[in-house]
């Protein structure tokens, strides 16, 4: 069978030769015109414009301001709150306010600096207390959610501590930036290119910024150079910016946009503040947490209010909290509209309870992996029979039944020789005043599933041709992540076939419609099962097909090997596929899935948001230069929970690729707002991320090769975002290194730059 195999991505070598192709790779005729947008310069306020400069500028064929849209003037995912180009009011520094249009993607930028506005400033608010104070935020008040009597169990703790943890956001820096093309069709239809995770998005808000139905619009996607969540909703301006401008001048639009433009213009991870405060008895057992989560969502609602859903969501990791309450702030402000990024929120949540973990383990003096084991949910086997029963669920009350991080947790100790490392970590500590060392390990468990019940569906469409060879559509998108590999895999298993055989293409809106956006992980659990339902049916009716002609039956006719046997005869597949054919047998078939048993109720925080939990544990050990604050990663040991896995391969380089950008997050990657708003880290020169030498210098990773009890394709679990969550590890492991500086407890902050490690060092010193 072709899953299971630990076989290349598919475009591997296109990509190595620089041949794979993203948009700005298209081919495009001669007339194609190129588009930049006007920013605002500031945060918050109203302004008048003359764009008369612009319009004179050298290759400018026409400016389009919000007056020239005569539909949809939206670009808002969710509540329609999101102008295309503003309307007078401006929410924050970098907003859209008119589109170029111009002969030259270089005369285009140019000539968008050329506008004179005229500007009314308001006082903006930009940070978290700014926001609280002003009570600006998208819902009326906070959203609250309980798990037992929370204030009993904190009163009646032996013991009781508190403190905040801020994290900060992060930029998806995808190294294709965003980018669209948009071809006039026939009619007033629009065929638009666009790099994006999610094509019927940018089909609908297309569709409604041209004033047609969405039969109008094809939307297609070859891949994405890296979306990382950043292209779930971030596409939307782009795409709408080209079909405005090639409706209205019939020629090809291309828009995308320059680096700096992009960090100014788009969302990224929402920075959040978690207050805590936690009851626990002398052994790091915790009887209660109250947590106070603050995000800061920027000036539109965008993905926000799932994004802080599921940080709630992951408030328990893979601790069985007996008593819990939740609160979480979803502040307006005025900065980029902050949006989805791998993990979606999870990893802010994972980090408050972990620092929780980590502050306990520092206020006792033990080992913090025995804080965690001992808070630890029960493994699924041993549940039933604890005395009293353990009321395992989570702080949304969903039972966990299928826990299995005691049992990897034990092995990773094990394999990285976490104990005798920490011993000799201790000695080193001991005897070198200047360079300390500190390890840590850290679990993830993520929950799978989109939390809006009604995405979790998926569509395929199947042809084979007559001579054997298979052409595999389905709604997700590749993004640099194998899913087209896995699910060509998929298909080449259902038909007993070479994936060589298997031709994977383009993601297109008029081949399956109504798709979800590849997000959430789902993309190989849900169209991996759509593309089986579509195989199978395809199959199944051959089988019948040959059966007939054989006087057989039609469950016995086998598909293996490239080859299909029917009553002792066999004969290749393409045979097969040539009967079927010229027996008058429909060779195509659409296949669609939805995951079922889910039931979440998202204002009650109660209910089954998730299909199971993937899992893992990782180790890592750091050096801190105690004179200047700069670290470096010395060794990191994985164990990841992939069920089993559709590609080792590909699962093991999701592992390692999520594991670095979660260490990037809370380590080297900081986002600096000044006090006027103005993003000051707008490009690779003042915002780092991790560079194939920040790596670990030992990185050892292992796949759990466990099947999901779920029922998903091939018992196979999603990897593309709880390995994120490993790079926790990297942040733990230095506040243990700063630990070893001095008697206080170092309250590392989030990014722990070389900056705020120095200071956390002399917070420990005290
Ligand atoms: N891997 C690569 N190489 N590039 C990406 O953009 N995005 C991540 C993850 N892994 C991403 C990636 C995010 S945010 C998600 S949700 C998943 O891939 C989406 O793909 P999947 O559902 O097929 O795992
Ligand atoms: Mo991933 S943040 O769900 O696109």
């Amino acid at each position: 069978m072709s899953v299971a195999k630990p076989l290349p991505h598919d475009a591997a070598k296109l990509h190595v030769t620089g041949a794979a192709r993203y948009i700005d790779d298209i081919p495009t005729p001669a007339n194609a015109l190129h588009l930049a947008f006007g920013m605002s310069e500031i945060a918050r306020g109203s302004y008048t414009m003359n764009l008369d400069a612009v319009r004179a500028a050298p290759g400018v064929v026409a400016v389009l301001t919000a007056d020239d849209l005569p539909f949809a003037n939206d670009v808002s995912p969710s509540v329609h709150d999101e102008p295309f180009l503003a309307t007078g009011a401006v929410h924050y520094l970098g907003q859209p306010l008119f589109l170029v249009v111009a002969d030259s993607h270089l005369n285009a930028r140019k000539a968008a600096r050329l506008g004179t506005v005229n500007y009314t400033e308001e006082t903006p608010i930009l940070t978290i207390d700014e926001a609280l104070a002003a009570n600006s935020r998208f819902e009326e008040g906070p959203v609250i959610w309980k798990k037992g009597d929370v204030d009993t169990a904190l009163s009646n703790a032996p013991l009781q501590l508190r403190g905040s943890i801020t994290m900060g956001g992060q930029e998806h820096f995808y190294l294709e930036g965003q980018a669209a093309l948009a071809f006039p069709q026939e009619g007033g239809d629009m065929l638009v290119h666009s790099s994006t995770q999610h094509p019927t998005e940018i089909q609908h808000k297309v569709a409604e910024a041209l004033g047609v139905p969405m039969h109008s619009v094809r939307v297609e996607v070859r891949r994405m150079g890296g979306g990382f969540g950043g292209k779930e909703s971030q596409g939307n301006a782009l795409a709408v910016a080209c079909a405005v401008a090639a409706r209205a001048l019939g020629r090809p639009c291309k828009m995308r946009y320059d680096r700096d433009d992009d960090m100014m213009i788009t969302g990224k991870r929402h920075d959040f503040r978690i207050d805590y405060v936690a009851g626990y008895d002398d052994t790091g057992k915790l009887s209660g947490v109250d947590f106070t989560q603050a995000t800061r969502c920027g000036w539109a609602q965008d993905l926000s209010l799932p994004v802080a859903d599921r940080a709630m969501l992951h408030a328990d990791n893979a601790y069985n909290l007996p008593a819990v309450r939740i609160t979480s702030h979803r502040l307006k402000t005025n900065t980029q509209s902050a949006t989805a990024y791998r993990g979606f929120g999870g990893p802010q949540g994972v980090l408050g309870i972990e620092r929780v973990m980590d502050h306990i383990a520092s206020e006792l003096g033990i080992d913090p992996v025995l804080v965690r084991q001992r808070n630890y949910y029960a493994a699924a086997d041993r549940r039933v029979d604890l005395d009293p029963p353990a009321p395992q669920t989570t702080p949304y009350h969903m039972p966990v039944t299928d826990f299995i991080l005691n049992e990897m947790t034990e092995r990773l100790i094990e394999t990285s020789d976490y104990k005798k490392r920490r011993e000799a970590i201790a000695q080193w500590n001991a005897d070198q005043p200047i360079l300390k060392k500190g390890i840590a390990i850290s679990p993830v468990k993520f929950g799978i599933s989109f939390t809006l019940s009604h995405l979790n569906q998926a569509g395929a469409l199947v042809h084979v041709y007559q001579d054997g060879s298979v052409h595999m559509n389905h709604g997700g998108t590749e993004m640099g992540q194998g899913l087209f590999q896995k699910i060509a895999q998929v298909a080449a298993s259902r038909f007993g076939i070479d994936v060589s055989a298997v031709k994977i293409t383009a993601t297109d809106t008029g081949k399956v419609p109504n798709t979800s956006a590849t997000a959430a992980s789902s993309g190989s659990d849900l169209n991996g099962m759509a593309v089986a339902n579509a195989c199978d049916t395809i199959r199944d009716r051959i089988a019948a097909c040959l059966a007939e002609l054989h006087q057989s039956r039609t469950e016995d006719v086998l598909f293996e090997e490239g080859q299909v046997t029917v009553a002792g005869e066999t004969m290749s597949f393409a045979q097969a596929a040539m009967t079927a054919y010229q027996n008058r047998v429909s060779l195509s078939a659409t296949g669609f899935y939805k995951t079922p048993g889910l039931a979440w109720d998202r204002t009650k925080g109660t209910g089954t948001p998730f299909f199971y939990f993937a899992q893992g544990a990782s180790v890592t050990e750091v050096v801190i230069d105690t004179l200047t604050g700069e670290n470096r990663i010395l060794r990191t040991d994985i164990l990841h929970d992939a069920g089993a896995s559709l590609n080792p391969a590909l699962d093991i380089g999701q592992v390692e690729g999520g594991y670095v950008q979660g260490a990037g997050w809370l380590t080297t990657e900081e986002l600096v707002w000044d006090d006027k708003g103005r993003l000051r880290t707008h490009a690779p020169s003042t915002y780092k991320i991790p560079a194939c030498s920040d790596r670990p210098d030992v990185f050892n990773v292992e796949l759990w090769d466990e099947p999901n009890p779920a029922q998903t394709i091939y018992r196979s679990k999603a990897v593309g975002e709880p390995p994120f969550m490993l790079g926790i590890s990297a942040f733990l492991a230095l506040s243990d290194a700063i630990g070893a500086c001095g008697p206080n407890y170092a309250d590392l902050q989030a990014p722990a730059t070389a900056e705020e490690v120095l200071k956390a060092i002399h917070r420990a010193r005290g």
